[in-house]
């Protein structure tokens, strides 16, 4: 059964180049992992090593037990699929998808049953006596899959795999490559950038940034608990709000601008522990942020500055004496631009980040 484990991986190009650096990672069997990362941050360079199209520079490849770094690609039994999907573009789509079994010298009624049952779960049976260029680009993307899938190959690697697809065909097919990963149980390692799509295909997502991973865990996790800056910056649909803050060692208070706020004791504890008290961070995300009424003692005056409606809720964006603050607000209690206004920030959904970017206090956890 395939496991994958990366110990201390890393991948230098020549000219000095680190890739990616002491990676540690596991795929359990029958998993998929997603690896979620801007462009650069060395995703394909780990999906290349793990193909053994690309060779490990120190480290270990550990495949079911047995190291594999010098093991050649043919001999890993990992199908692949790209972003750009090479089909042939002379043979029919049951040609292509029949490639794999065909190499494989699988016999020929075997070959149609099998095709036929790929083209059946991915829906492209209709199109099986037609050219790849009479096809549209997620049909094309589906036959792709289909090539993958055809046969069972120890493990599935997708790089980007929807990349090129318009908006509305990413959204159906990563629902489809959810599908048939739940039903196929096949190991498989999938990258991406955007985190929507991470979230669609699967319920482990590993955040990788400058050739390093930075956090593995859901959706959620990543949102509620960023392990630090970078991950609650790039995860989250609208950007979160940073903003310079101070600890008040005296009270086990937070300054943020002209805002004092109350740390609870197993807070300021924490903070105390970490041993940074400048140089902070407080992060807060838009959807935390709202509009303070009289109850609310420590709110940030504001003046509006930006109003964009996105239907039910308008994002509002405010000028503050610690820099412009984005709030979510019900559309029908929206401001005027240019109207001075307060807001609330909900502490218990904040996250403090240390001048190194790691985060010392999520909101979540004040209960801890
Ligand atoms: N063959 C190569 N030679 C030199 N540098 C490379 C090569 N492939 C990738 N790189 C560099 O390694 C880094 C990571 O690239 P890559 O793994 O392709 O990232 P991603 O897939 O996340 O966009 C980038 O800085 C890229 O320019
Ligand atoms: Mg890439």
């Amino acid at each position: 059964m395939p496991r994958v484990e990366f110990h201390n991986v890393s991948k230098s190009y020549p000219g000095g180049i680190r890739a990616v650096i002491d990676l540690g990672l596991t795929v359990e069997d029958g998993e998929l992992l997603c690896v979620l990362g801007p462009s650069g941050c060395g995703k394909s360079s780990t999906l290349r090593m793990l193909a053994g199209l690309e060779s490990i520079t120190s480290g270990d490849l550990v495949l079911d037990g047995a190291r594999i770094n010098d093991l050649p690609a043919q001999a890993r039994d990992m199908a692949m699929v790209f972003e750009n999907y090479a089909l042939y573009p002379h043979l029919r789509v049951f040609d292509n998808i029949a490639m794999p079994l065909v190499a494989r010298r699988v016999q020929r009624g075997e070959i149609q049953k099998r095709v036929h049952e790929v083209a059946e779960t991915l829906h492209i049976t209709d199109h099986l006596m037609k050219r790849p260029r009479h096809l549209s680009g997620g049909e094309r993307q589906r036959v792709a899959l289909g090539r993958a899938i055809v046969r069972t190959p120890k493990m599935f690697l997708m790089d980007e795999p929807l990349g090129h697809l318009e908006a509305y065909l990413r959204v159906e097919l990563r629902a489809e490559i959810r599908r048939l990963h739940e039903r196929l149980g096949a190991t498989t390692f999938y990258i991406t950038h955007d985190q929507e799509e991470a979230a669609a295909v699967s319920d482990r997502i590993a955040v990788m940034h400058q050739g390093r991973i930075q956090q593995i865990g859901s959706l959620l996790d990543l949102l509620d608990r960023p392990a630090n800056r970078f991950v609650a910056e790039f995860i989250g649909s609208l950007p979160i709000n940073l903003l310079a803050a101070t600890a008040n060692e005296g009270d086990g208070s937070l300054q943020v601008g002209p805002m004092m706020l109350p740390l609870s004791p197993a807070q300021a504890t924490r903070l105390r522990a970490a041993r940074s008290h400048t140089g902070l961070t407080f992060g807060i995300r838009p959807e935390d942020v709202a509009l303070a009424d009289q109850e609310h003692a420590a709110a940030l005056p504001g003046r509006v500055a930006v109003l964009e409606p996105q239907g039910d809720n308008t994002v509002v964006i405010a000028d503050t004496p610690v820099g412009r603050v984005s709030a979510v607000i019900p559309s029908r209690s929206v401001p005027a631009q240019g109207e001075r206004i307060r807001l609330h920030l909900a502490l218990d959904h904040a996250h403090i980040f240390a001048a190194d970017g790691s985060n010392l206090l999520s909101g979540v956890d004040r209960k801890g």
